[in-house]
C-alpha cells in the first residue's frame, strides 16, 4: 500500500494525492517516476534544494562516526554551530532543539524566566499578534493569534495577549501592557504571507528598548536566507533579543534553535531547560554545512537575484490578470493574493504543470523556491505559472 492511502498515519494533515520518494536540487520525483519542479521546498526547509552535496557529504561522514550523544557531554559540532550562529547574528548564546515549535517553547520559557528572575514579575505577559503562527504545542498554539488553530484545545496556556499586526494603535496598547516580551514573525507566513512594515517594526523596537521589553523574532520560516538575508531582521536595522530558527537550519534534517543575547541567555542554568536530541551530532553537522553554504559569498546574492526575476515575472502576470490581486512577501517567501480559491491553482499547477506550490490561507498561493534555484528553473516556473493563469 502506498503511504498516501495508509490508514495507520494519524489524520493531522490534508495531503495531496502524490508520494514523494526522491529529490535533488529544485526537483522531486513521486513513486510513479513523475518529476516535479518543487517550489515548496519542504515548506521553506530545503533552502539549499534537496540533498545538497556539501551537506550530504558532511552528514555521511558524521554518520560513520557518531549518531547521538547525551547533552551531559560536550558535543563539538553543537559548539561550532552555536559559535557560527552567534557570529552571524546579533545573539550571543544558542539553545538547540528539534523543531520550530520547540524553539518557540524555549523562547517563551526564557522570557517567563527573565520576567520572574530579572524583572521580579509574578505573572509575566507575552504579547503576540493576530494572524501569527508560532507552532502546534500547547504554549505555541496559544501564542499563535488564530482562533482556528486554538479551537478545541482549551484550556490554553495563560500569559499571552494578542495585538494587531502592522497597526499603530497596537504600539500604544503595547506601552500600556508592559509585557515581558513581544514575539512576532517579520513576514507572517502561515497567516497569509504578510510582511511587516519597516517603520512599524522600528517603532515597536524603540518601545521595547525604552520599556525593557524583550523583542523576540520568530524566524522559523523567514530565517536561513529565505528573504534574501541570513535573518529577516537584518532588512529592518533592528536587533532582537531572541531569535528562533528551525526549518532551513538543517537543510531538511530536524533541528531548531533559540538564539539569545547574553543578558537574556544567562537566566537559563543547568536543569532549567533541555532536550535529549537537541544539538545532536548529526543534525548540528547538517546545520554547520548549511550555514557554511549560506554564508559563502554569492549564495544569498544569487537568491536575491532569483527573487528579483521571479517577482518581476509575477508582478507582470498580476498586471495582466484580474484574478491576481497582489504579489507580496519578501525575497523567496512569496504570496500571490488571488480572487478565487488558492487551492484550485495549487492543484492545477501540480496536475497540469508538474509544479509544486502551496496555499497560505484560502486566497493566497504561497511560492517557496529553493535559494539555489537556477535562472533557467525560475524562467520555467514563470512559464508554468503563466499557463496556470491562462
Ligand atoms: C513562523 C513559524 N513558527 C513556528 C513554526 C512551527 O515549526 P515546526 O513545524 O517545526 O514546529 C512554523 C512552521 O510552519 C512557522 O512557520
Amino acid at each position: 500500500m502506498s503511504n498516501q492511502t495508509s490508514n495507520a498515519v494519524m489524520s493531522t494533515y490534508g495531503r495531496f494525492p502524490i508520494s514523494i520518494v526522491e529529490g535533488k536540487g529544485s526537483y522531486v520525483w513521486d513513486d510513479k517516476g513523475t518529476k516535479y519542479l518543487d517550489y515548496v521546498s519542504g515548506l521553506a526547509t530545503c533552502n539549499l534544494g534537496h540533498v545538497p552535496d556539501a551537506v550530504e557529504e558532511a552528514v555521511q561522514a558524521q554518520l560513520s562516526k557518531l549518531w547521538h550523544c547525551t547533552n551531559l557531554y560536550h558535543i563539538p559540532t553543537q559548539e561550532q554551530l552555536a559559535e557560527k550562529l552567534a557570529q552571524h547574528s546579533c545573539g550571543d548564546q544558542v539553545f538547540f532543539c528539534n523543531s520550530g515549535a520547540e524553539a518557540n517553547e524555549a523562547a517563551i520559557k526564557i522570557a517567563k524566566k527573565y520576567g520572574h528572575d530579572v524583572l521580579k514579575q509574578d505573572n509575566p505577559l507575552i504579547v503576540t499578534f493576530q494572524n501569527s503562527f508560532h507552532g502546534r504545542t500547547m504554549a505555541t498554539l496559544t501564542a499563535t493569534g488564530q482562533e482556528k488553530i486554538q479551537q478545541g484545545f482549551a484550556p490554553l496556556t495563560p500569559g499571552f495577549t494578542y495585538l494587531s499586526y502592522n497597526d499603530n494603535h497596537a504600539l500604544s496598547q503595547l506601552q500600556e501592557l508592559s509585557p515581558v516580551a513581544v514575539m512576532l514573525e517579520l513576514v507572517q507566513g502561515e497567516g497569509g504571507v504578510i510582511p511587516v512594515e519597516k517603520e512599524w517594526i522600528q517603532q515597536l523596537e524603540a518601545i521595547c528598548q525604552e520599556q525593557g521589553i524583550l523583542l523576540m523574532v520568530d524566524e522559523i520560516q523567514t530565517g536561513m536566507g529565505r528573504t534574501g538575508k541570513l535573518f529577516a531582521y537584518e532588512h529592518y536595522q533592528i536587533e532582537p533579543d531572541v531569535i528562533t530558527i528551525a526549518k532551513g537550519l538543517g537543510s531538511g534534517l530536524p533541528i531548531g534553535a533559540m538564539i539569545a543575547k547574553e543578558e537574556v541567555a544567562k537566566v537559563f542554568s543547568p536543569g532549567t531547560h533541555g532536550s535529549t536530541f537537541g544539538g545532536n551530532p548529526v543534525s548540528t553537522t547538517a546545520g554547520l554545512a548549511t550555514i557554511d553554504q549560506l554564508t559563502t559569498p554569492g549564495v544569498l546574492e544569487h537568491a536575491q537575484e532569483m527573487a528579483d526575476l521571479i517577482w518581476q515575472g509575477l508582478e507582470q502576470l498580476a498586471a495582466e490578470k484580474e484574478e491576481i490581486k497582489s504579489v507580496r512577501g519578501k525575497g523567496l517567501l512569496i504570496g500571490l493574493e488571488v480572487t478565487g480559491a488558492a487551492i484550485d491553482y495549487v492543484n492545477k499547477a501540480r496536475e497540469e504543470e508538474q509544479l509544486l506550490i502551496v496555499v497560505a490561507g484560502p486566497h493566497i498561493v504561497r511560492i517557496l523556491p529553493p535559494l539555489t534555484t537556477t535562472k533557467a528553473e525560475a524562467e520555467q516556473f514563470l512559464e508554468k505559472i503563466n499557463h496556470i493563469f491562462q
